[in-house]
Parts: structure tokens; C-alpha cells; sequence
């Protein structure tokens, strides 16, 4: 703060103090004097004069989902017991928090939060932004507070410019606005194009309520926020909650969430403050993209083609909305980039539905406790040589029957894009594999209701659900035969482009014409780089490959053709109704 230099992103420090606030809730006894929940912002820069605020501007605790606002309000209706609680929500402005003081309406002295009770005097560079009045529209003594930010665009604008200079780009609008108050000079400051909204009078002027405080602020000509919103219970706020969280990325500037306040003015002294926050305003930040944990191990796992693959085994987590125990670790060159080490603390983030990833290893946090990895030599499955091919990043288990490999080659095979076999997921895959009832995919096609049928867990009924679907599914497009293949590199897409290209009428077609093919005949698809083209023909001159396939036609696999649409002319155009039952 006192540098305005971001090390690691707002979330994660987030969810860091968190952590720490919870910490020491549960053992007071650790609270240390410089723990940073015992102070509300930072030392004053010692090029600033020193202003101190008459009333301490506070600091706001968090709520990060909706039960924890919940408890929050089961905590203060006990302190207020039989009054109804109602709210005032407001959008939480990722910005930096002024106080202005006005004196018979005119703008003296403004300052920044500082510690709370000592801030800095930036008066010079607050002059600078438009939005705040230098006179009010009443000569009122008076002390305002609000947020100075940046808007999305104002804050684009600066690092194109940034860009075309050579210079590097600033990390975020919040931490700009902040820094350009924070620097002596105001023409800088002035360059900056700022904003700012105010959210709150300080002292009574007969405001009955949080809501009134606004409108009195916006009387006297500042700016708020016209989206905030009165709001009658704790479900209403909740409501606003889930709107602005879909609705946030179209303001113009950034918000982090909102700042629930109790409307009723007269309840804000008896429920008072506990440590730097009062506990009638709350801060419900949207659900953070990134947050930290602890490394447990470093496991590998092999997958279809038989590549390890190292997953970070996590402390479990919340992060955007769902909790996060694993995140893949990608590769041994991946794990060299970040330095990550078994029982480090790390950033892990997830953005949308993207799987959770892990982007930083906190090293400031290690005990010298935590253990390096290193790829195993043998397969953690099979125990077969591990291998890495010459050129590639990857490891590979070199043993193709390793039976990882195959549940997962088998699991593929029955996927939706591939054979597409309802009733076998890969657990059941699993099972089939360990009662040594398939060795490979074609075997799955000679199961039978009463091999399934006496297993444990299987009844009669799953059983010939299986086998149905195992029936039903014989029948199937060449382009969904060649995924389910799963020959390397091949996906959904690719895999009808070989089928185009080798239009067969039936499996050994497919495998006749498939092997005339030259590897430069395959490249000459647009689309397929060497590395593709190479791997489709190594699966045509692949014997285990080509047996397989022999295999499925003789269980009675078939291509389907895809339809085409014949018109009968003698009832075209003609209506039919059918009734009863067909
Ligand atoms: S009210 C007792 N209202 O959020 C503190 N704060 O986490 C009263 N902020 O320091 C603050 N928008 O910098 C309030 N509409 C809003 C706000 C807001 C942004 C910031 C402010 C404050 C921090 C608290």
C-alpha cells in the first residue's frame, strides 16, 4: 500500500487476510499488535502532511457468499433484538477512499484513509478531479466521503499510450487511481482523468437513514452511485447480489462487490464498531477467481495415450463458486516455470469453467519443509519404463497395455463423441477391467446380461441395460469410429475430416484404403500439420491398431451411413393424424 505496488492479485491478498481474520477469531490469543487486521490502511508517506481524521474512517469486514451474509445479519438482529432490519446496497467501487472536508462550503483540506485515524494530504491532487466540487450548493462545514477511481476506458486509453511509448503497462485502474494521488505533482494527477462518487456524510444532519445520507450528498452537488438501492430485507440484497455479479463487467468502471449498510441510521451506534470494522456495513465481495491453499503432493496420473500428467493435490478450497481439491500441473516444464514444490502455498485461480490452475508460488511463504519433485522412472500404474520422446515435453509410460492407459483409452472409446454407450461411464469401465471381463474396447461388444448380471452392485436390470445399449450402439458414423479410436491428436473435429477423406463402406474398406494412404496425403488436408499427418498414418501401420479394428467388425460393428433424405412423392404434402396409441 505504502508503495501503491500490487504483488500478488487484490483476490488472492483477499483471501490471504481472510484466512487470517478467521485465524485469529478462533485463537485471539495469536492477534499480534502488527497483524494487518489491527490496522485499517497504512503508514502515511512521510512527503505528505499529516491530516487526522476527527471521526476514524473504518475499515469493512468481508462476506464472500450468500451464507456468510446471512450469518452476518443473524449476528446483528441479536444486538437489535425485534427490529426489522432493512438495507441500503450500494456497488463497491474498486477505487481508493477519500475524505473531503468543506468548510461554509468550501473544499479545505482532502486526505486519504492512511491508518484510519492519520491520513496524507493530497488536497492538490483532489482538485484536480472534476467530480469533486470545489464549492457546495450550500455553505455547509461538513466532511464527505467517497471513492476516487478510474474508469475501464480512461484506464485503457493510459496504457495505450503506455504501449506506444515503450513503457510498461499499469496492472489495474484501482491501483493507478491510487497512485496518482499519491504522488506529489497534480499536473500528473490532473492527466489522469479520475472520478469520484461520494457514499457517505460524515455527523448528524438529521439523516434518519444510510439512504437520506446519499441524497444529502448529492443535494450539496456530488456525484453516488445511481444504481444503489434501498433494499427491504436481507433477500432483496441477495437479489442485487446475483444481478450485479452477471451484470458488473457492463459498468464503466470496476466494482468488487457491494457494501451492504443497515439503512437505519440510529441502529449504526448500538451495534457499534469491533476492531476496525462497525458492524452495521459489510462488504460482499463477488466470489474471487483466484485464491490461495497448500500444495499437499504432486501426484501423476497416466492418461490414454500414456502420458503422465502431474496434479497438484490441494487443501481444499472455495474459488468462483465450487470447491477445488486437485489442479493440473500440465507437465515437468510447467513445474519448473512456477518452481512449485510439495507443500508450498500457491495462488490457484478458475475463471468461468475453466479446469482450476495453479499461477504462483507464494515463496515467501515456505518453512524449508517443502520437497521437490521429480518425474517417477516407472509408470505408477504398471510399473513399466517411463520414457520421454526426443523433441517433446511430455513423459510417457511405455507399456501400451498399462492398465491405466486402457481404462482411460476404453473410457474414451464409450464417450459421447465415440461410441457413445449410456450405460458404461468410466467407473464402470473400471469394474469391467478388474473382474477381467474386457481386455480392449472390442470386447465390450461380446458382453453378455448374465456376466454382468452376477456381479455385486449389478442387477439383472443394469445388466441388460448395458448390454442394450452396447447393442444399439454397433451401428455408428465412421467419424464417431475414428474418435473413439482415440489415435493421437485425433478430437471430435479431426476425426471427420479423415472420414471425408476415406469415405468406407465398411470397416475393412476403411482399413483397406486407410493403408494406402502416404503421410503426405494426409498433410495435404487442410488443417493437418506434420504431427497429425504422422500419427494417423502410424495408426494405419500399426498391427494392434488394425487387429482392433478387425475385432469390431467381426463383433458386428458397422458403419452407418449418414441418411439421406428421399422424398416419397405419393405423400408429400399430405397431412396425417394418428390417434390412440402407436
Ligand atoms: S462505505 C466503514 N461505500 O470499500 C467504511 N465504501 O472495504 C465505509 N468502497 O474503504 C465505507 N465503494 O474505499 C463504502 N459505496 C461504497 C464504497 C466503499 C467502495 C471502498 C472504500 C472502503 C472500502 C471498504
Amino acid at each position: 500500500h505504502v508503495n501503491d505496488r500490487q504483488e500478488i492479485s487484490e483476490a488472492a491478498l483477499d483471501s490471504l487476510k481472510h484466512e487470517l481474520y478467521e485465524l485469529e477469531q478462533q485463537f485471539p490469543d495469536l492477534v499480534t499488535p502488527d497483524s494487518p487486521t489491527q490496522r485499517v490502511g497504512c503508514q502515511p508517506l512521510a512527503a505528505f502532511r499529516k491530516v487526522s481524521h476527527d471521526v476514524r474512517m473504518l475499515s469493512l469486514e468481508d462476506a464472500f457468499n450468500e451464507e456468510e451474509i446471512r450469518r452476518w445479519e443473524q449476528r446483528i438482529q441479536k444486538l437489535v433484538p425485534g427490529k426489522k432490519l432493512d438495507y441500503f446496497a450500494e456497488l463497491k467501487l474498486d477505487g481508493f477512499a477519500v475524505a473531503l472536508e468543506y468548510e461554509n462550503g468550501v473544499l479545505q483540506v482532502g486526505s486519504t484513509r492512511g491508518n484510519g485515524r492519520v491520513g496524507e494530504d493530497v488536497t492538490q491532487n483532489l482538485r484536480t478531479i472534476d467530480a469533486i466540487p470545489l464549492k457546495l450548493r450550500e455553505p455547509k462545514t461538513i466532511e464527505v466521503r467517497g471513492e476516487v477511481f478510474m474508469t475501464k476506458k480512461v484506464f485503457e486509453q493510459i496504457n495505450v499510450k503506455q504501449r506506444e511509448n515503450g513503457l510498461k503497462e499499469y496492472a489495474n485502474p484501482r491501483n493507478l487511481a491510487a497512485g496518482s494521488i499519491r504522488q506529489l505533482d497534480p499536473k500528473l494527477a490532473a492527466s489522469r482523468s479520475l472520478s469520484f462518487q461520494a457514499y457517505g456524510v460524515v455527523g448528524d444532519l438529521g439523516q434518519k437513514t444510510h439512504e437520506q445520507e446519499h441524497v444529502l450528498a448529492e443535494n450539496l452537488g456530488f456525484r453516488i452511485n445511481k444504481h444503489d438501492a434501498y433494499c427491504k430485507n436481507i433477500e432483496e440484497v441477495i437479489a442485487f447480489y446475483r444481478r450485479w455479479m452477471k451484470k458488473r463487467d457492463t459498468l464503466p468502471y470496476q466494482i468488487d462487490g457491494l457494501v451492504v449498510t443497515v439503512n437505519d441510521v440510529s441502529l449504526h451506534q448500538k451495534l457499534g464498531v469491533v476492531g476496525k470494522a462497525p458492524r452495521y456495513a459489510i462488504a460482499f465481495k463477488f466470489r474471487a477467481e483466484q485464491t490461495t491453499t497448500v500444495v499437499e503432493d504432486i501426484e501423476v496420473q497416466v492418461g490414454r495415450t500414456g502420458v503422465l500428467t502431474p496434479l497438484a493435490k490441494l487443501k481444499p478450497v472455495q474459488v468462483a463458486g465450487t470447491t477445488v481439491s486437485r489442479a493440473t500441473l500440465h507437465n515437468m516444464d510447467q513445474i519448473k516455470r512456477l518452481g512449485v514444490k510439495i507443500g508450498d502455498t500457491v495462488i490457484i485461480q478458475k475463471a468461468g469453467d475453466i479446469i482450476p490452475e495453479v499461477v504462483k508460488v507464494l515463496t515467501e511463504m515456505r518453512t524449508g519443509t517443502e520437497k521437490g519433485f521429480r518425474m517417477p522412472k516407472k509408470c505408477p500404474v504398471c510399473h513399466s519404463a517411463v520414457e520421454q520422446r526426443p523433441g517433446e515435453v511430455a513423459y510417457y509410460c511405455t507399456n501400451p497395455d498399462c492398465y491405466s492407459v486402457q481404462t482411460e483409452r476404453i473410457g474414451h472409446f464409450v464417450s459421447k463423441n465415440g461410441f457413445d454407450i449410456v450405460h458404461i461411464g468410466q467407473k464402470t469401465v473400471d469394474r469391467l477391467l478388474k473382474e477381467g471381463l474386457i481386455a480392449d474396447p472390442a470386447d465390450i461388444f461380446d458382453l453378455q446380461v448374465g456376466d454382468l448380471a452376477g456381479l455385486e452392485g449389478f442387477g439383472e436390470k443394469s445388466a441388460k441395460n448395458i448390454v442394450e445399449s452396447v447393442t444399439a450402439s454397433k451401428r455408428i458414423p465412421l467419424h464417431r469410429l475414428i474418435y473413439a479410436l482415440g489415435i493421437r491428436y485425433i478430437g471430435d473435429e479431426t476425426a471427420r475430416l479423415v472420414a471425408q477423406k476415406l469415405p468406407a463402406k465398411s470397416i475393412g474398406d476403411f482399413i483397406a484404403k486407410g493403408k494406402k494412404m502416404e503421410q503426405a496425403d494426409w498433410e495435404a488436408i487442410d488443417g493437418f500439420g506434420s504431427k497429425l499427418a504422422g500419427a494417423v498414418y502410424d495408426f494405419f501401420h500399426d498391427a494392434d491398431q488394425l487387429d482392433l479394428l478387425r475385432k469390431l467388425e467381426k463383433s458386428g460393428v458397422i458403419l452407418q451411413h449418414e441418411p439421406k433424405h428421399k422424398t416419397n412423392k405419393k405423400v408429400a404434402n399430405k397431412k396425417f393424424v394418428f390417434t390412440g396409441a402407436l
